[in-house]
C-alpha cells in the first residue's frame, strides 16, 4: 500500500517565496527550505520568540503553551504565531514581519512601493512633425517647439544647448516622428518614440549608497540596488572627509569624481537590470547628509565643520546632470532636496517626506540612527531638528569585536533561563558582533545584572573574566567561534556603546523638553535607515536609548530616505510642498540647549529609573 503524505502550498510574504511542503513540518522548517532566512535565536526550541510570523490565510495548528506563554491574545488573535511551534492545516498565506528576518534579507525586501499619483517634472510628448520644404522653412527647434504646442497645448520656450546640437540628425532619422521630454517649459531630450522615461533617486549615505531606478510615468520601482559609498577610502566619517576635501582643490574633486563614478555605474546596472539604457533617464533625485550633499555638487565644505556649523546651501537645487559628470539623457536634471542644518541633511529631509511626519498629528519621533543621528519631532506639523554624534558603534566599530552586518555577524543575542543564545547573519559560525547584536547585548547584560546601571560589568559571573586588567564578558567560547578566539564585549566597548546611548537619548530628550512633553506624549516613534531597521526595540529600549512605550507605538521603516527621493522623483507637486516645509524645520543646536550637560551627564546611565520617566523630563 502507498502512502500518500499530504503536502500544502505556502507562501511567504512581502518576499514573494513560495512553494509546496510535507504535511509535518514546522512553519521555521518550511520558512528555511524556501528560503527565508528567518531569526530563531534558540534554534526552534520555542524559548526565543524571535521566529514570528503572522498568518494571513489558511488553517494550521493550534497554539502550544510556549506560544501562549510568549504571544498576547490579541497577537494570537491577529494570526500571529511562532514558526517554530506551527503546522500548516491547509495551504498558507503568511506575512514576514521585518523584525523576523534576519538583517540581510531585509535589505532585500525594501522594495516598497510609493503610494502617490505620479505628476513628474519631466513629461515626454509624441510629436508627428511635418518635414521642412520651400513653403515652410521654420528651423528644427521652432518646428519641435511648435509642434509641442499646436499638437499637446505644451508652451515651450528653451532647449537644452545639447538637444540642439543633435536635433537634425535626431528628426530625420526619426523621419520627424520623436518624443520630446519637457521639463518645465524646457525640452530636454528628443530621441525615438516609446523611449521610456526613466528617473533615478539616489539616498548617498556616507558608507552607503542606495539606488532606484524609477518608471517616471507609473512611478513604479523598476530595479534597487545598493552599494558602498568608494569615498570610503578617504575616511569613514563625514569630519574625515571633509578634512580630505579641504587639502586641495583637486582632492575635493577626486572624492566628487569617485562619487559619481559609483553612481554612474549603479545607474548603468539597475538600467541593464531592465534592458533599458542611461540615456533614457531623464530626471536623478539625490539625497544625502549636508557634507555629502556639499561634496557632490562641489561646494565648500569648511564651515560645515567649524562653529557656529553651516551649510553652504540649504536650498533646494536643480543642476544639469551632465555638469556633475552623470550619464543620463542630453539634458536631465539632477534635483537635489534641502538641507536643515550642517549635520542635518537632504537625507533627512527625505526621510521625513517618506515616513509622512508633516502629516502626523500626535508627536511623532522620527529617527534616523547611524554614526551620525537625525532625530525630528513633529507636532501637528510643526518640526523641530537636533543631530547627535552617536558614532561609529552602531557599524560594529570601535568596539573590540565589532563588525558591520555581514555573514557570521551575531546579529542577535538573548540570556534564556542563564544560558546565552545567538544568531548570526546566514546562520554561520561567529565571527564578530555587528550593530543590533551589540545592543542586544547590552540589554541583556543590563537585565540579568551583569551590567550595573553605571555600566559596570559585575564580575561575579562565570562568563565574566579579568584579562590584563580588562574586564570582559565572554559572548562565545573559542571553540565556537570562525577563527578560534573568543568573542567578548569589554567594560570599554560598554563605556563606547553608553556614549552612543546617551547622545541619542539626549537627542530625543531635549526635543521633548523643547516643548514641554513627556515620554508617554509620543505617540509614534519611525526608526528609519538600514541600522535602525535590524535593531531589536525591545533592547534599546531597555537600556534606555529609546523611550519606554509599548512597541506598538514604533515603527521600523526601513530606508525611509529612498523612498523620500523617490517621491520627489515622482511627484512635482510634493517637491514643492518639501522645500516649503523644510524652510519652516527649527534646528536645535544640543550643546547651546539649556541645561544639556545634565541632560546627557543623566542619559549615560542605563535604563529609566534615572530620569523620572513617568514626568516631564527634567
Ligand atoms: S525559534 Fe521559535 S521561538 Fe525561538
Amino acid at each position: 500500500m502507498t502512502h500518500h503524505t499530504k503536502s500544502f502550498h505556502i507562501a511567504f510574504q512581502p518576499l514573494g517565496l513560495r512553494a509546496r511542503f510535507p504535511e509535518g513540518q514546522s512553519i521555521l522548517e518550511c520558512a528555511r527550505n524556501a528560503g527565508v532566512d528567518l531569526v530563531s535565536v534558540c534554534g526552534g526550541n520555542g524559548t526565543c520568540g524571535k521566529c514570528k510570523v503572522q498568518i494571513v490565510s489558511g488553517d494550521v495548528s493550534e497554539p502550544t503553551q510556549r506560544e501562549t506563554d510568549v504571544l498576547t491574545e490579541s497577537g494570537i488573535n491577529k494570526g500571529y504565531r511562532m514558526a517554530c511551534q506551527t503546522f500548516a492545516k491547509s495551504d498558507l498565506v503568511i506575512n514576514i514581519p521585518a523584525e523576523s528576518l534576519s538583517a540581510l534579507q531585509r535589505l532585500q525586501v525594501e522594495g516598497l512601493e510609493i503610494p502617490l499619483s505620479p505628476d513628474p517634472l519631466v513629461q515626454s510628448y509624441h510629436l508627428e512633425l511635418s518635414a521642412p520644404s520651400l513653403s515652410d522653412l521654420r528651423g528644427d527647434d521652432i518646428r519641435v517647439m511648435d509642434g509641442l504646442g499646436k499638437q499637446h497645448g505644451i508652451p515651450c520656450h528653451t532647449m537644452d544647448e545639447a538637444v540642439l546640437r543633435s536635433i537634425s540628425s535626431t528628426l530625420r532619422t526619426n523621419d520627424w516622428r520623436v518624443s520630446a521630454f519637457v521639463r518645465e517649459q524646457e525640452v530636454i531630450s528628443l530621441g525615438a518614440v516609446d523611449g521610456p522615461s526613466l528617473g533615478v533617486a539616489i539616498d548617498l549615505g556616507t558608507t552607503k549608497v542606495a539606488g532606484y531606478l524609477v518608471d517616471l510615468q507609473t512611478g513604479k520601482t523598476l530595479a534597487a540596488k545598493g552599494v558602498m559609498n568608494p569615498q570610503i577610502a578617504y575616511g569613514e566619517d563625514v569630519i574625515a572627509r571633509i578634512v580630505h576635501a579641504r587639502k586641495s582643490p583637486e582632492d575635493a574633486s577626486m572624492l566628487q569624481a569617485k562619487v559619481v563614478e559609483s553612481l554612474n555605474r549603479l545607474s548603468h546596472d539597475l538600467c541593464r537590470e531592465v534592458t533599458c539604457k542611461q540615456e533614457n533617464i531623464q530626471e536623478m533625485v539625490i539625497v544625502g547628509n549636508t557634507a555629502m550633499h556639499h561634496l557632490l555638487l562641489n561646494l565648500p565644505v569648511g564651515q560645515l565643520a567649524k562653529a557656529p556649523y553651516v551649510p553652504a546651501v540649504s536650498g533646494a537645487m536643480d543642476v544639469k546632470a551632465r555638469d556633475l559628470g552623470f550619464l543620463t539623457s542630453k539634458g536631465a536634471y539632477v534635483h537635489v532636496l534641502p538641507n536643515i542644518a550642517a549635520f542635518v541633511g537632504a537625507d533627512h529631509v527625505a526621510m521625513l517626506e517618506g515616513c509622512h511626519a508633516w502629516d502626523a498629528k500626535g508627536p511623532l519621533l522620527a529617527i534616523d540612527i547611524g554614526t551620525n543621528t537625525e532625530i525630528s519631532l513633529a507636532v501637528d506639523g510643526h518640526i523641530t531638528s537636533v543631530s547627535c554624534a552617536s558614532g561609529p558603534a552602531f557599524e560594529g566599530a570601535h568596539i573590540s569585536h565589532g563588525m558591520r552586518a555581514s555573514s557570521g555577524a551575531i546579529d542577535h543575542f538573548q540570556i534564556i533561563d542563564g544560558s546565552v543564545t545567538y544568531h548570526t547573519i546566514q546562520g554561520t559560525k561567529p565571527t564578530g558582533i555587528c550593530g543590533s547584536g551589540i545592543f542586544d547585548i547590552l540589554a541583556q547584560l543590563f537585565l540579568n545584572n551583569i551590567v550595573d546601571q553605571s555600566g559596570r560589568i559585575i564580575q561575579d559571573h562565570p562568563r565574566v573574566q579579568d584579562k590584563q586588567n580588562i574586564r570582559e564578558f565572554i559572548i562565545v567560547d573559542k571553540h565556537e567561534t570562525a577563527n578560534g578566539s573568543n568573542i567578548s564585549i569589554t567594560q570599554g566597548d560598554v563605556r563606547e556603546l553608553q556614549l552612543a546611548k546617551a547622545a541619542i537619548q539626549t537627542g530625543i530628550n531635549v526635543l521633548l523638553k523643547d516643548r514641554g512633553l513627556a515620554h508617554e506624549d509620543v505617540s509614534e516613534v519611525v526608526v528609519a535607515g538600514a541600522f535602525g531597521n535590524y535593531l531589536d526595540l525591545s533592547s534599546v529600549i531597555a537600556i534606555g536609548m529609546f523611550p519606554n512605550l509599548t512597541l506598538s507605538r514604533f515603527r521600523q521603516v526601513g530606508n525611509a530616505a529612498g523612498m523620500g527621493a523617490k517621491i520627489a522623483l515622482i511627484s512635482g507637486e510634493r517637491r514643492q510642498t518639501i522645500q516649503k516645509l523644510t524652510r519652516k524645520i527649527r534646528y536645535i543646536e544640543l550643546a547651546d540647549f539649556p541645561g544639556f550637560n545634565d541632560i546627557y551627564m543623566k542619559a549615560i546611565s542605563l535604563g529609566h529609573n534615572q530620569m523620572g520617566y513617568s514626568d516631564k523630563i527634567q
